[in-house]
């Protein structure tokens, strides 16, 4: 019988750890049978990996609003063609980064309207919600360190900004407790990934 579909993202701030548990949580879905489809935000095959190099790697100067635009072109297009045929198709789609981003990072760290970000999501992804969403949460002086020098356009942003990110998700994980899940991720990444399995259980259990 074919698998319901299933949509769910992975967020937090740069350096927070959530693609090594994505990649985990993508072990642990297919070894139970599932089909499991691994992608991100920006920068899913072909036009994304296209936007994805001007938002992270373009040195000009770059207006929020059309950081913003930017980002939600990315995400009209990944939805349209990779997640919803891959969802409608049964498969699980683990998504690292999704509409939550913007709301963190656009709203909540640079200041553009927040109603506004949530209607401009809504237009891109049309009736498309994620089914789960894990955020992932670390002190920004931890998740710093791990980013290193190296740094690119976003993560160039400054501690403050991305302190505002952090309380944004937390925000956002307060306002819709039943989609979003607050993750420890100061805990060893053993301990993450178990955690995130009993959640993985329980929704499966429910629905
Ligand atoms: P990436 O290298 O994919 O970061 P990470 O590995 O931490 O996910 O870079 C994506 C950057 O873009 C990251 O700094 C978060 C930012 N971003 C936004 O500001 N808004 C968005 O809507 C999305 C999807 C990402």
């Amino acid at each position: 019988m074919k698998n319901k579909g299933l949509f769910i993202t992975f967020e937090g701030v740069d350096g927070c750890g959530k693609t090594t548990q994505m990649n985990l949580l993508a072990e642990y879905l297919k070894d139970k049978g599932y089909e499991v489809i691994l992608t991100r935000e920006p920068g899913a095959k072909g036009l994304g990996e296209k936007i994805r190099e001007i938002l992270l790697h373009y040195d000009g100067e770059v207006s929020s609003r059309a950081e913003s635009f930017l980002f939600l072109a990315d995400r009209a297009q990944h939805i349209d063609k990779i997640i919803n045929p891959a969802v409608e198709f049964g498969e699980i789609v683990l998504c690292d980064r999704h509409t939550d981003s913007t709301i963190a990072y656009q709203g909540y760290g640079r200041g553009v309207d927040i109603k506004e970000l949530k209607m401009l999501n809504d237009l891109a992804t049309g009736t498309r919600k994620p089914d789960l969403t894990f955020v992932f949460d670390i002190d920004v002086e931890t998740s710093m360190s791990r980013v290193g020098k190296e740094k690119d356009r976003m993560e160039s942003s400054g501690m403050e900004f991305f302190n505002k990110v952090r309380n944004g998700y937390l925000e956002i994980a307060k306002q819709e407790p039943k989609r979003v899940k607050v993750i420890d991720s100061t805990l060893s990444i053993p301990e993450i990934a178990g955690n995130i399995k009993l959640i993985m259980e329980e929704y499966f259990e429910h629905n």
